[in-house]
């Protein structure tokens, strides 16, 4: 018999097999210096497009001294215990009170993770004689959550409506079968592509079918829609949405997160989500830290508009660059290029260390082989020169791309990897 550990040992997982090259410099980086536009990465000033801070509340003095006070008066530990049972607070109930008004829900309840939230309440909103259709590009809290179901599930092809409408009545048969219902999960807006889900169009099959609609609007919320409240009001189809969730994690530049419905739907949820139900609640600091920034959101709709100026700017310059940014409609900028992944490794040493631009970069097998997809998150906070520099580095680099540049500096790496 082996030792548990010697598959650990042998096999370090898909990513972690990476670390001896990437570790400390494309992976788990240490972004050093108050939060905003520019920061320093290995002593180097770099403009940062890779943090989710879109409303640049991060560091506002305003919200910090929230923050402080909370501490100060609270401490990291008030409430002790579960929600149930002994960490339940008046302003717990203000917070979830706000947010479902602000998404226009009648209900809402906090979660201390947007992570498992999401995995608790797919887990809480079926039953093993329900189906659950979902997008096949779902982020990972989805996946993880959907595993939990001891029923059928299909996927759909990425934002493929004849693909849903397909697995729809795949789904309706066999729900007809087992006398159970049908959950729809999507996302407002995708993280790594920025294209909105098509809410619109998914809302529309429910003339044809029975379904409920989850949508996980991690990078909608505060970003899009005329109030703010997400991909469902952008597209016109909020009170159509059935379960919405989205995180303190992005625009809220916090912890935290939570979920908004029908009342009843909520009331069911608080009893029975598992991660909630059997974990401390989310700590003052962080409740009355979101009230503030739920404010500010509802008051300063000057942050959305600078935050909007600069994604037009940046997505406008790429595109009249003969960038190709895919099909994102929201914050979310993707730069596709071809490339290697030894070339695409060169490419952004070259960005971080010559031209001082910080940002993410996704490749096989999260994206197919020969593509190499650089993924900036713009802010509130970058300037016009920002983008400037930044569109000037990114014609550099295509560049050298082209014309052979990084294939040279990576034949070493190349070779080592058997590309
Ligand atoms: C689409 C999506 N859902 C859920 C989460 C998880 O949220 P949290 O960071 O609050 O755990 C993230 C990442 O933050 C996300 O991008």
């Amino acid at each position: 018999m082996r030792d548990l550990f010697d598959r650990i040992l042998e096999n370090k997982g898909p990513l972690g097999k990476w670390a001896s090259q990437a570790e400390g410099y494309f992976v788990f980086p240490k972004l050093e210096g108050p939060i905003s536009n520019r920061m320093k990465f290995q002593g180097k000033d770099v403009i940062t497009w890779s943090i989710n801070d879109y409303l640049g509340l991060a560091n506002l003095p305003e919200v910090k001294k929230i923050d402080g006070e909370a501490a100060a008066e609270y401490g990291a530990a008030y409430p002790m215990g579960a929600r149930m049972m002994s960490g339940h607070t008046d302003y717990h109930e203000q917070l979830q009170d706000e947010l479902a008004d602000f998404v226009q829900k009648e209900s809402a309840y906090l979660l201390n993770f947007g992570y498992q939230g999401m995995v608790s309440t797919i887990d809480a909103l079926v039953s093993k004689d329900d189906i659950i259709v979902y997008d096949v590009d779902s982020h990972a809290c989805i996946i993880d959550g959907v595993r939990l179901h001891m029923g059928k599930r299909f996927t759909f092809k990425h934002n493929d409506i004849q693909s849903l409408e397909k697995n729809l009545e795949r789904a309706t048969k066999m729900a007809e079968q087992t006398g159970g219902g049908i959950l729809v999960i999507s996302e407002g807006v995708f993280g790594m592509r920025g294209e909105q889900g098509k809410l619109k169009e998914i809302v529309e099959l429910k003339k044809k079918f029975k379904f409920r609609l989850f949508v996980d609007d991690a990078h909608g919320f505060g970003t899009l829609g005329k109030t703010g409240a997400g991909a469902g009001e952008e597209q016109g189809v909020q009170d159509e949405i059935d379960v919405y969730f989205a995180t303190f994690a992005k625009s809220m530049a916090s912890i935290g997160a939570f979920i908004a419905a029908d009342k009843e739907i909520i009331d069911y949820l608080k009893y029975n989500l598992r991660s909630q139900m059997f974990a401390k609640s989310l700590p003052m600091i962080y409740v009355k830290g979101a009230l503030k920034r739920l404010d500010m959101l509802r008051t300063m709709p000057e942050l959305k508009a600078k935050l909007w100026e600069n994604v037009n700017a940046l997505q406008n310059g790429l595109t009249s660059r003969g960038f190709n940014i895919g099909d994102t409609n929201s914050c979310v900028t993707p730069v596709y290029l071809n490339g290697s992944i030894p070339e695409a490794m060169a490419l952004v040493k070259d960005l971080r260390e010559n031209h001082g631009i910080f940002c993410s970069i996704v490749v096989y097998p999260v994206i197919p082989k020969g593509l190499i997809l650089l993924r900036m998150i713009p802010t509130a906070t970058h300037t016009m020169e920002d983008i400037e520099a930044t569109l000037e580095a990114f014609s550099a680099i295509r560049e050298r791309l082209t014309n052979g540049t990084y294939k040279k500096l990576s034949a070493a790496v190349a070779a080592a990897m058997g590309e």
